[in-house]
């Protein structure tokens, strides 16, 4: 298992390019079994979680291509990210095996398609995760109004459609709000349901609706994205098209925050802030300055932070999958800061292990109290989860001394490249195999 050891108090400053989004990337690559002929996805960053999806897709009768610029052209530019190409050769399999749902929870995301283009679909539960309760009684009952019925038998969900789906209107909010992924799947499905679908209570998230225009390009009708109200006028088939995946909100947002907390100053290319709009305001109240400028995001911190109180929301409120991040930068402001989660009530395992580096949170329930303190010192952590991690690593960055963060496979999930680009722009950051080498440690330190 990989750690990183990050020796803490550099101030970054230099470029970085946001990748595409992995969290668009992944159900759209699962659309692709919707369409007949090639499907090229522009910008799909290179992570283990896309490599998952393209196993997946592979096991379903798919051919999956990347296509890599020159190395030399890596990291010059958004529009050299790699292409996936993707081709269904044969719709025999409909089989989400377990192995593969167990590592990535996106999987859920191959059972509308499945169920609208092949009839059937058996999908494995995906069971427990790092970050609460991930059920998918939404998506279900979604797919179940459009005519699916469901049965589950060994671990998995095994759904069928009698006749071909039917296009009806439904509520489709929960408890927590809305959901991304269900929205995805029951709206991916309606595409090539008999009849329009009117979906209430849709998730309004960056992703959904570039899933909904990739289904457009596509030849679906579908209208309202990004909007909590989503119609679907069902179509025969889809075929093939290329389309660029939209830049990546979380990572962009992360970098943000590693050029405040390092006090240091970042360029961000690639980046698009009208998804960011609740961020950036949280970040601006915190004390971090993020202007546009010829197509570029420069952002940079002023000297002292401010506390502030957060509570992620749906989109477009702030998202949970900045929460983490947000939190390891108001544990250096001057003052108390309460942050809130109402999307994964328990999504704070990332406390603890701030807490050994010298912060000071308080959980009540739902709610992290979060008071600041001088500074943080490196400790020995370990990721939890994917945001999880990303928070260690900016508390790392800012951290005095050397910070080593465990199994940070995590982190391969879903940061393209991570150690990379923060080292590019002045981190002193470098990833280790197995044990901490004393030599390893003492190298990053002199670097
Ligand atoms: C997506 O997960 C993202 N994953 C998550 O990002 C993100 O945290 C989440 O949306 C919320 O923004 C991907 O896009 C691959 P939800 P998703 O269904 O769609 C409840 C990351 O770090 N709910 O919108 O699975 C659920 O428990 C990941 O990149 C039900 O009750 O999340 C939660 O409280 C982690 N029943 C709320 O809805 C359901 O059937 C929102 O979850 C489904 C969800």
């Amino acid at each position: 298992m990989d750690s990183f050891i990050i020796e803490g108090g550099r101030r970054l400053k230099g470029v970085v390019n946001i990748s595409g989004s992995k969290n668009s990337s992944l159900p759209l690559m699962a659309a692709c079994l919707m369409a007949e002929g090639r499907t090229t996805l522009q910008g799909v960053p290179r992570l283990t979680d896309i490599d998952s999806m393209s196993h997946l897709l592979r096991d379903l009768g798919c051919k999956v291509e990347r296509h890599e610029p020159a190395p030399s052209l890596l990291n010059a530019g958004p529009a050299l990210d790699g292409d996936l190409e993707i081709t269904v050769e044969s719709e025999a399999e409909s089989h989400a095996r377990y192995e593969i749902v167990k590592t990535m929870r996106a999987s859920i995301c191959v059972l509308g398609p499945l169920l609208a283009k092949r009839g059937k679909a058996i999908v494995a539960l995906p069971g427990g995760c790092a970050i609460g309760d991930r059920p998918i009684d939404l998506h279900l009952q979604g797919l179940r109004k459009l005519g699916a019925e469901f049965r589950t038998e060994n671990g998995n969900i095994i759904g069928t459609v009698p006749r071909r789906l039917k296009g009806c209107r439904m509520y489709l909010g929960g408890a927590q709000g809305p959901t991304v992924l269900g929205t995805i799947n029951v709206m991916t499905a309606a595409a090539l349901a008999e009849g329009e679908t009117l979906i209430v209570g849709a998730a309004c998230e960056p992703e959904v609706v570039d899933c909904a225009e990739l289904l457009n390009k596509m030849g679906a009708r579908i209208r309202g994205h990004g909007s909590p109200e989503i119609r679907v006028e069902g179509v025969d088939r889809l075929t093939g098209c290329v389309h660029r995946i939209i830049p990546d909100r979380i990572e962009a947002g992360t970098y943000m925050m590693a050029a405040a907390i390092t006090n240091g100053e970042l360029e961000l290319r690639n980046c698009n802030l009208d998804h960011l709009v609740a961020v950036t305001d949280m970040l601006e109240e915190v004390g971090v300055r993020i202007v546009r400028e010829n197509g570029v995001v420069r952002c940079w911190s002023e000297r002292r932070l401010n506390p502030a109180e957060m509570t992620t929301q749906p989109y477009p409120g702030f998202p949970t999958d900045l929460q983490a991040q947000l939190m390891a930068l108001l544990c250096l402001a001057d003052g108390m800061s309460m942050v809130t989660e109402r999307v994964f009530p328990d999504r704070f395992l990332h406390v603890g292990e701030l807490n050994r580096m010298g912060a000071r949170i308080r959980k009540e329930g739902a709610t992290a109290i979060v008071h600041g303190v001088r500074e943080l010192q490196g400790a020995t952590v370990m990721a939890s989860d994917l945001r999880a991690s990303a928070a260690l690593v900016l508390a790392g960055l800012a951290a005095r001394g050397t910070t080593r963060l465990d199994r940070i496979y995590h982190i391969d999930r879903g940061y393209e490249k991570i150690e990379e680009k923060l080292a590019a722009v002045g981190a002193a950051i470098k990833r280790v195999s197995d044990a901490p080498a004393a030599a390893e440690t003492a190298a990053v330190r002199a670097a």
